[in-house]
């Protein structure tokens, strides 16, 4: 089977590296001549582990191919839709790039097709798509046949080599037995231990997405929550979580306190979720609150330092680690890093930042004047952002930040105050070795 793969972001790129690496054949296309042009240069358009040892050895098989040009791209019997669906300004998720990919193919389908939605989006956007491409190909009288397909994607940024190769299950939305069959043998290779796919509606498919995000969304959310109340009650919330997690329940995973959730996906999604519900009339009273503690809690970096800092944030240097908004990737999209350093820089203060991946990505997030003033400096690593600082704000938990010099620091730093947006150190460990420390829900 030949595949085509619309649009080589962090999904597309991903899933049509895997695919390639599964035996198909796999072009992706991307109307970003820039990106096409560097992938074909053989350069790492984003950070993502392993992703480009396999690109590589993939081209070199000539199983996989990155082009620009429709004309080349059109060839082929199923074509994934891995655009973006970015939050529109109302909260609902903007579907310009789906309906402009669904146009393209049904303008220039050669031959009888399967379209399959991996892009995150609202219920109903399968009969969209399905209407777009009948448009276009009865425009030109056109008898070509195609199915429609919703197969949501769960890989997560940082390990989505593993989370594709090896998921924990594959949705699949569907119409036709044809189209099952074809998806089917398509995934065979992902399958073959056990079966991992689970059929349903398109819609059903399209809501399993939302859902799945949201859900995470809302354990993380409810757990800042209890740090918070921890920390009012003096209980350490790391304890709590252990003790808690312990039930296999409830378990252990995002149950890690800290300064929110940011990406490119939960925030949309949640945001998405409220949109649709109350479109349709319904008041999602825990999604809002999901979205509204996500919010406070990306500002409490800023309160818990600038408490530290007696109120005086003003003229003050801080170093901040990690500006990605997780480990792993260097994608910045909604990071709480972006909410501190704005903060910082309006207060009056300045920022040394460090990050072992989004240091260029970081350029864009923030004014070009704030760079030019000084109130921001990029730094090549963790301890010179440190240098004659009056705190140390940890943001992102890269291994990189896990086991630092801490005699280093504290003889680099202005003051050795250390504010832990993810629980990396204890107080007793940070304390004994002359740190002011203060940790999320502890
Ligand atoms: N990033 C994730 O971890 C993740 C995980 C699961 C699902 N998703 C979902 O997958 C979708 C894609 O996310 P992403 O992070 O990969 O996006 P991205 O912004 O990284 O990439 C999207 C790409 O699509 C290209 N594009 C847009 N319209 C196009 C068109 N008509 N023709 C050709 N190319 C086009 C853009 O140039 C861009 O390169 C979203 O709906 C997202 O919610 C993302």
């Amino acid at each position: 089977m030949k595949l085509t793969i619309i649009g080589t972001g962090y999904v597309g790129l991903s899933t049509g590296t895997c695919f390639a690496d599964m035996g198909h054949t796999v072009c992706c296309y991307d109307y970003d001549q820039n990106k096409i042009d560097r992938l074909n240069n053989n350069e790492r358009v984003i950070f993502e582990p392993y992703l480009f040892e396999m690109i590589e050895s993939n081209k070199n098989d000539y199983r996989l191919g990155f082009t620009s040009s429709l004309d080349e791209a059109i060839d082929a019997d199923i074509f994934f839709i891995c655009v973006g669906t970015p939050s529109s300004e109302d909260g609902s998720a903007n579907l310009e790039y789906v309906i402009e990919a669904a146009k393209q193919l049904g303008k220039n389908a050669k031959r009888d097709f399967t379209v399959v939605n991996k892009s995150t989006v609202p219920i109903g956007t399968g009969d969209l798509v399905k209407e777009t491409i009948s448009e276009e190909l009865r425009k030109r009288d056109s008898s070509i046949k195609f199915g429609v397909i919703s197969n949501p994607e769960f890989l997560k940024q940082g390990s989505a080599v593993n989370d594709f190769l090896r998921p924990d299950r594959i949705v699949v939305g569907y119409e036709t037995e044809e189209a099952k069959e074809q998806m089917i043998e398509l995934y065979r290779s992902f399958t073959l231990h056990h079966h991992k796919i689970i059929f349903m509606s398109i819609r059903s498919a399209e809501m399993t997405k939302y859902v799945s995000n949201s859900m995470l969304a809302t354990k993380i959310s409810f757990m800042n929550e209890i740090s918070n109340i921890c920390e009012l009650l003096k209980a350490d919330v790391e304890d709590v979580r252990r003790g808690v997690g312990s039930d296999e329940r409830i378990g252990y995973s995002f149950t890690y306190p800290g300064c929110g959730y940011g990406g490119s996906c939960f925030p949309k999604d949640v945001e998405a979720l409220i949109y649709l519900a109350e479109q349709n009339g319904f008041d999602p009273q825990i999604l809002k609150s999901v979205k509204q503690r996500n919010f406070n809690q990306k500002k409490l970096l800023f309160k818990k330092l600038s408490k530290s800092l007696n109120n005086e944030v003003k003229d003050k240097s801080i170093a901040v680690w990690g500006l990605s908004f997780k480990p792993e990737t260097d994608d910045m999209r909604e990071a709480p890093s972006i909410t501190l350093v704005k903060e910082i820089i309006e207060a009056g203060g300045t920022v040394k930042a460090y990050d072992p991946a989004a240091m260029e990505v970081s350029r864009k997030y923030f004014d070009k004047e704030v760079y030019d003033n000084g109130s921001l400096e990029l730094v090549g690593n963790p301890y010179t952002a440190a240098e004659n600082a009056d705190a140390l704000v940890l943001v992102t938990e890269w291994k990189v930040f896990r086991n630092p010099d801490f005699a280093l620091l504290k003889s680099l730093m202005k003051k050795p105050v250390i504010i832990d947006g993810r629980n990396q150190y204890t107080r007793t460990n940070m304390e004994n070795q002359g740190f002011v420390y203060e940790g999320m829900g502890k």
